[in-house]
């Protein structure tokens, strides 16, 4: 076998040479769903046994701590420096490290930046994109351009890149979509289902479970003081649905195998993200300085159309579909 090993499975590959690649070095969650059944079939998982032993690996191998441990190095009482508002990691919503399918995974990313981002209306670098993450998930100030850490970010998406193909067309590469019902998602309903499938690991008020040291989470935050901010793409609530569908509740879903329907992921993701009930900081709003790249379920107004911020929060959003196509225009979300 090569150095680097891409375990990319295509039917015709024996399920014999999949499990002998994986069992030692890939994800715990990889493996587990590779026990589990056929489901991932076609998924593209990495080895980190193969990271080189020279200068850029030990900076890929830092990056990959980063992303694990992020409040840890970086966080408030950061071992490295003190960045982050909080103590969230990187991958609780990147899962794996920023490598599970249907987790906005991140092994396209080195290949897909600089990109136009409508959220600045202009072309952002890769590192600008990581101080996005970095200021609103995670409530801290944007890492130095030359800082090692930013580096060892920089770093491991480089390397992980290497593993899928250029033009970023991989199963896993995007969350899986949610087919949207004719009525709008429900904080009442959401409220219910959140009890019922959320409230062990999270806590009822979505206040989340500190590990041992307190140096992160083993159930992070989903609101309050400690929660990700309303700027962050997380606060949509179409977005958010289509990475609990692949994602939670984390001791039920398997791999590309949702669990919550995509009516009860809207209701959850509309109950974790109303405001009037949940308090989350820096509640200012960021704006897109262009309204036609402003995604549907930003719930801001002023809008390109004449929908309510109530229906682009919660929707229905057929609606407003149908109205953007019928004006020859891209609804983004
Ligand atoms: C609360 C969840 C959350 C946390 C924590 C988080 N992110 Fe993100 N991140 C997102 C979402 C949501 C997106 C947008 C994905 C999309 O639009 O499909 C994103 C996008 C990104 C992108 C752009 C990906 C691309 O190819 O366009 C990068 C890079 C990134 N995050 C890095 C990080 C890093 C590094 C950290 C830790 C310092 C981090 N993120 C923490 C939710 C999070
Ligand atoms: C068995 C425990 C468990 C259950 C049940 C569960 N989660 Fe999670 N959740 C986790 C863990 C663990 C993570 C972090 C994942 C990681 O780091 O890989 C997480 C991460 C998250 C995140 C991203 C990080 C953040 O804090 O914003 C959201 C959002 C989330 N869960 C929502 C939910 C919702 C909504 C439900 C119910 C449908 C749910 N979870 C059920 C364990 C759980």
């Amino acid at each position: 076998m090569k150095k680097l090993i891409l375990i990319a499975l295509f039917s015709a590959l024996p399920m014999l040479v999949f499990n002998s690649c994986t069992k030692s070095n890939s994800q715990t969650l990889a493996s587990k769903t590779t026990e589990e059944g056929e489901e991932d079939e076609g998924y593209i998982t990495i080895d980190t046994s193969q990271i080189p032993d020279d200068q850029f690996g030990e900076s890929v191998r830092y990056g990959r701590e980063l992303m694990m441990k992020t409040a840890y190095y970086i966080g408030p009482n950061g071992k490295n420096g003190q960045y982050l508002g909080n103590k969230m990691n990187c991958t609780n919503c990147h899962q794996d490290a920023g490598t599970k399918p249907h987790a906005f995974n991140l092994m396209s990313s080195h290949d897909n930046y600089p990109q136009y981002r409508g959220r600045e209306n202009k072309v952002l670098t890769l590192a600008e994109r990581v101080n996005n993450c970095i200021m609103r998930p995670h409530s801290g100030k944007p890492l130095p351009l030359d800082s090692k850490e930013m580096v060892a970010f920089l770093s491991y998406f480089k390397w992980i890149s290497k593993f899928v193909p250029k033009d970023g067309n991989f199963k896993g590469a995007k969350n899986l979509e949610i087919e949207f019902p004719d009525v709008a998602a429900s904080p009442e309903r959401g409220k219910v289902l959140f009890a019922e499938n959320c409230a062990r690991c999270h806590g009822n008020n979505g206040e989340g479970v500190y590990n041992a040291d307190k140096s992160g989470y083993t159930y992070p935050p989903l609101w309050g003081e400690y929660g990700y901010q309303p700027g962050s793409s997380m606060h949509r609530v179409i977005k958010q649905a289509q990475w609990l569908k692949s994602n939670m509740p984390y001791d039920k879903v398997l791999l590309g195998k949702p669990y919550l329907t995509d009516k009860q992921a809207l209701d959850i993701a509309a109950y974790v993200n109303d405001d009037s009930q949940h308090k989350r900081p820096n509640p200012k709003t960021f704006d897109y300085p262009n309204k036609m790249g402003k995604p549907i379920d930003y719930a801001h107004s002023p809008f390109q159309d004449n929908f309510s911020e109530e229906q682009h929060k919660y929707g229905p959003y057929k609606p407003i579909i149908a109205y953007w196509k019928k004006q020859g225009w891209k609804a983004v979300y």
